[in-house]
């Protein structure tokens, strides 16, 4: 059983729980742009194929509580514009991101891990909320930075960010604790 809430809402955004449909619309807005996924884990999307094998997973992972993948909606139009995945391991959570680039710059991604970070430390049991971006992800740990969470070091080799390189690169880590 998951122990994320299948929604999370701010100011402006619904974060929810992944549905099928969610596929086209992720890849319309976001998973085939290399710029959005200069910095991330994954290739860009070549067809909807791709984004709906995402979303599969998703919804999988969601159903054996191993991650918790949230789309993340605006709430005035119901536009998806991104995802955010929480993944749990008993007192921490870690985070991923992605937002599509026409919402860029609007403090969007900041208020949607605010929200997460949020609700984790409403949770007894969880005591830190962490995430890692590459050295040159400068967007990126600014806003771990204004989302309250502190820069702890660098992980050096950490993850291989295939559209830059095949060899890991160095990671920043950031966590907020309680
Ligand atoms: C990283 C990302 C999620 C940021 O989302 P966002 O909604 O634009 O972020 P916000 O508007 O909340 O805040 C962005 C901050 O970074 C700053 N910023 C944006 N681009 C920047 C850049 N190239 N260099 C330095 N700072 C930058 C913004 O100015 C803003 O800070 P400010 O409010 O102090 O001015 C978005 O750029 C993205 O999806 N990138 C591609 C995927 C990705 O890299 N995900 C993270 C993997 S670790």
């Amino acid at each position: 059983m998951s122990i994320c809430p299948t929604a999370i809402e701010t100011e402006r955004l619904i974060l929810r729980a992944p549905i099928p449909a969610d596929a086209q619309s992720i890849f319309n807005a976001y998973a085939q742009d290399p710029e959005v996924t200069r910095y991330l884990t994954w290739q860009p999307h070549q067809s909807v194929a791709d984004a709906e094998r995402v979303i599969a997973n998703s919804i999988a992972a969601w159903e054996q509580g191993t991650s918790f993948p949230y789309v993340i909606k605006l709430n005035d139009s119901g536009q998806v514009i991104g995802m955010i995945r929480v993944n749990i391991d008993r007192f921490k959570v870690e985070l991923g991101y992605v937002l599509a680039r026409a919402y860029w710059r609007k403090g969007y991604m900041t208020e949607a891990v605010r929200g997460v970070i949020d609700w984790a430390f409403t949770q007894p049991h969880i005591y830190r909320v962490a995430a890692v971006c590459d050295v040159e992800n400068a967007a990126s740990a600014r806003v771990m930075e204004k989302a309250g969470m502190k820069r702890e070091g660098v992980h050096k080799r950490y993850t291989v960010h295939p559209n830059i390189s095949d060899e890991p690169r160095d990671c920043y880590s950031y966590a907020a604790t309680k």
